[in-house]
């Protein structure tokens, strides 16, 4: 889908940006309102950085230069994965349309020197953090947590890019987070699920929250096919 500018139903006029799956901006009535920062949620294997990596190949092809940070999965191994799915993928990656960098930060300071300096480097339009679960590593208080959540949505923000921050949530939980704070913070929520059925997973996809923007808030029914994450936001959910 194309960029536009159009209003959103008299909430607010922000450039939107295409997502990257099929589906998924027609739910988002348009896309992510540029500049803003997301969370990407759901439990493992539902879809979060095969989602996240088609926002920066969308990016990409507009010209935009994509940063993807590997908190907790090798980035040789997530090209790998992504691969699967696109074959241009790795001239992507070769010509420097996106990159990817394995954060080994001890603390948090060090986090935020490697996220901005890479992002100044290379003139980042789109990030991805995946996945700001890590942030336990560098604290041990919710409220530091949170903290810190602001100061990486701010940093995000203030070198005028959109990004994703994605945050893990247990197998099975309604929760909307890993520390249940983030959904606080972010402009907007994307909701993964996946539910257990007889017969296997039912993938579903609920946009919870876009402050700038209308948008759909039904669980959508989405597939991961050999091309990516597809959504069908004028579908209904199978029944159990
Ligand atoms: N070729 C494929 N076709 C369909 N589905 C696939 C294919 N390859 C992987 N998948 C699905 O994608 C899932 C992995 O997606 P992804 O890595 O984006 O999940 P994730 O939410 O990031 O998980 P984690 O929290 O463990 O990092 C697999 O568990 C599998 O169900
Ligand atoms: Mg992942």
């Amino acid at each position: 889908m194309e960029d536009s500018s159009v209003m959103d139903s008299g909430i607010t006029s922000r450039k939107r940006i295409s997502f990257g799956a099929e589906g998924l901006d027609r739910a988002l009535n348009g896309g992510i309102p540029k500049g803003d920062v997301i969370l990407v949620s759901g439990p493992t294997g539902s879809g979060k950085t095969i989602l996240s990596m088609q926002f920066l190949v969308e990016g990409a092809k507009k010209g935009e230069k994509g940063l993807f940070f590997a908190m907790e999965q090798k980035s040789s191994e997530v090209i790998e994965q992504f691969s699967a799915f696109d074959k241009n993928f790795i001239n992507l990656v070769n010509s420097g349309a996106i990159k990817l960098v394995d954060v080994q930060a001890s603390d948090f300071d060090s986090f935020m020197g490697i996220i901005s300096s890479e992002m100044e480097s290379i003139g980042a339009e789109r990030v991805v953090i995946d996945s700001i679960t890590y942030f336990q590593m560098f604290f041990g208080t919710s409220a530091d947590i949170r903290k810190a959540i602001i100061e990486t949505q701010f940093l995000i923000k203030q070198r005028k890019a959109t990004g994703l921050l994605v945050s893990e949530v247990q197998y099975g939980k309604n929760y909307l987070s890993y520390f249940g704070v983030e959904e606080f913070i972010t402009d907007g929520i994307v909701s993964l699920k996946a539910i257990k059925r007889l017969g296997g997973i039912v993938r579903g996809l609920r946009v919870i929250k876009m402050r700038n923007s209308s948008h759909m808030t039904k669980l959508c029914p989405m597939e991961i096919t050999e091309s990516g994450i597809v959504v069908y936001p004028e579908n209904p959910m199978p029944l159990p």
